[in-house]
């Protein structure tokens, strides 16, 4: 079975080792083993747990803890409608895989993280992408999502908040989303990996799983928890759907890693203390990045509303590649080029990473812009 190259993928493959000031990171700065277990007041008391553990393949679905606390994540959701994954590319593929059979519709809001269209594209689904444009601040137009679907049309794919240009659809919006897809008895899968990080307010976004009977959700440890080391994803979803899932998860998952999933329970276990140091990163460095954006007359975007990432536009004449090549190679910073998400003229930065990473990444960028500027 073909499918097509996963572009940021390869691209971060190739640099991510590479480079000094990682700004093509999407994880909020990443936790060690020791500082989540100080934040959790378990660093005396790790070892005596995972001692006696036998490592076996534990509990295939996820531990009863895990599901409960990550249930406890949403408004609507128990035991029963989580299942434990290998990270949220497990959960996005296996949802694809459940439900995409040749020739459905599947409507894809793009940009988004590659999964969620090539590979329905890989199945031979009637793939339509609704492009999201600058214009209406990143956000879907509901006239041409409600003018793309059809009675044959099986998924909805949405990234809330999104990767890459980090708008946010609000609830009210999602609600709307919702009324076009039940009309057509759609599922709606929503890929909620950076749910945790808005700007404003608690920086809880509406999930899906909770605002629509078909409507799925799902998320990971990597993004607004800093713990993608741990590789542990889930979906939330109707019962139906997870029973679907279950079957072709037995084919490639079994289960996911005993300390991984106990890991994960401590984590979220004090998921607000993770959160208030998410959210201080990522406005602290929303704020840093925007005063920057301000003062570089090269550089526009769309200011993020939620998640780690955002889309600078550039005023030179160069290709995204060639531009992030170039930067990688004269100052050590690293960016991701738009043409790896189909958004040429673009370049995705991942503000989320330690703060003086951005700050001193900025500055060389800035260094560079000139040297660029005044050629
Ligand atoms: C939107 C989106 N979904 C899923 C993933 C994969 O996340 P995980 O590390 O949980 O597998 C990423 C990673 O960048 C992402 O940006």
């Amino acid at each position: 079975m073909k499918i097509t190259d996963f572009g940021v993928e390869i691209w971060m493959n190739e640099t991510e080792n590479h480079c000094e000031f990682n700004l093509a990171e999407t994880c909020v700065d990443s936790l060690t083993v020791e500082e989540l277990l100080d934040l959790a007041g378990k660093k005396d008391s790790l070892l005596d747990e995972i001692l006696p553990m036998r490592l076996s393949y534990g509990a295939i679905d996820g531990s009863d803890r895990l599901r409960d606390v990550v249930a406890s994540l949403y408004g609507k959701q128990s035991r029963e409608n989580i299942v434990i994954t290998h990270g949220a590319i497990g959960a996005n593929e296996l949802v694809h895989k459940t439900l995409v059979s040749p020739g459905d519709r599947v409507i894809c809001v793009v940009p988004t993280y590659q999964q969620h269209y090539s590979i329905p594209e890989s199945y031979g689904a009637d793939l339509q992408l609704l492009q999201l444009r600058e214009q209406n601040n990143f956000l879907p137009d509901l006239a041409e999502l409600q003018s793309l679907v059809n009675d044959n049309t099986r998924l909805i794919c949405l990234t809330n908040p999104n990767n890459p240009t980090g708008a946010l659809i609000d609830e009210s919006m999602l609600l709307q989303i919702t009324d076009i897809a039940r009309r057509c008895d759609a599922y709606i899968l929503c890929d909620e990996v950076y749910r945790g990080t808005d700007q404003q307010g608690d920086g809880i976004t509406a999930s899906m799983a909770d605002l629509y009977e078909k409507g799925i959700s799902t998320a990971s440890m990597s993004k607004a928890f800093s713990l993608a080391g741990l590789r542990l994803g889930w979906i939330a979803g109707p019962r139906e759907l997870l029973e679907a899932v279950s079957i072709h998860r037995d084919y490639n998952t079994i289960s996911v890693g005993m300390i991984d999933d106990h890991l994960a329970s401590i984590a979220l276990e004090n998921s607000e203390t993770i959160l208030n140091r998410s959210r201080e990163i990522t406005r602290n460095n929303l704020a840093m990045l925007d005063a920057w954006v301000e003062n570089e007359p090269l550089i526009s975007y769309i200011k993020p509303k939620s998640g780690t990432t955002a889309l600078l536009k550039y005023d030179l004449d160069m290709s995204s590649r060639e531009f992030c090549l170039k930067l990688l190679a004269d100052t050590g910073v690293l960016f991701t080029p738009g043409s790896a998400m189909e958004m040429e003229g673009y370049l995705r930065i991942g503000y989320a990473n330690h703060p003086d990473i951005l700050k001193n990444g900025l500055q060389r960028v800035s260094g560079f812009l000139q040297g660029l500027g005044s050629k």
